[in-house]
């Protein structure tokens, strides 16, 4: 379960930055070339925030399941010393939720906007956030606080 959760959750990272990057360039071109917000634009702001959401899910399930996780609750005076087990316990919990949150936010804003102007600047503004403290909060391979690989090859 737990290799399952950790496997699918690093796959899932692709995804959420795949779909806030093409939603992100729909968004700046949409509002420079004034075009309509056309209904594949709707369904990406849509589609986005949904697989940051499956994402958000995988995590707090994969936060039940870690041996990282109880580690560090039971610790925690001395694990907020130790870079990995502080980074995975709170910081990446607590940077992701917020991005999550925001995206979220930010596609029933966009959904609810008059002008396709204001949906089009209300999805670039927030999803733009969201993806800054996500790619933040991945532990890339050469991340100062946590390493973990681009793929997962168990
Ligand atoms: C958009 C949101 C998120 C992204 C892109 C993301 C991305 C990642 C990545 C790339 C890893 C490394 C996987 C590996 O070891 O190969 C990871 C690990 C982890 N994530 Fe997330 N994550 C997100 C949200 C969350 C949330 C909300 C939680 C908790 C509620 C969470 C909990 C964890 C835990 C506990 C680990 C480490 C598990 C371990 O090594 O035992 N993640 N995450």
């Amino acid at each position: 379960m737990y290799v399952t959760l950790l496997t699918l959750h690093s796959f899932f990272r692709w995804l959420v930055l795949l779909s806030l990057v093409i939603s992100l360039f729909r968004a700046y071109r949409g509002y420079r070339k004034k075009t309509p917000f056309s209904s594949a634009d709707n369904a990406w702001r849509h589609w986005t925030a949904t697989i940051a959401h499956i994402q958000l899910t995988l995590g707090v399930l994969l936060y039940s399941k870690s041996p990282l996780i109880p580690y560090f609750w039971k610790n925690v005076k001395d694990s907020v010393n130790a870079k990995e087990l502080s980074f995975f316990g709170l910081y990446h919990l607590l940077l992701m939720v917020t991005a999550v949150v925001l995206i979220t936010i930010g596609s029933a804003l966009a959904k609810r906007r008059k002008t396709d102007q204001e949906k089009y600047r209300t999805m670039g503004i927030y999803f733009g956030i969201g993806l800054f403290l996500i790619l933040c909060a991945i532990p890339w391979p050469f991340s100062p606080l946590a390493q973990r690989p681009y793929f997962r090859q168990f």
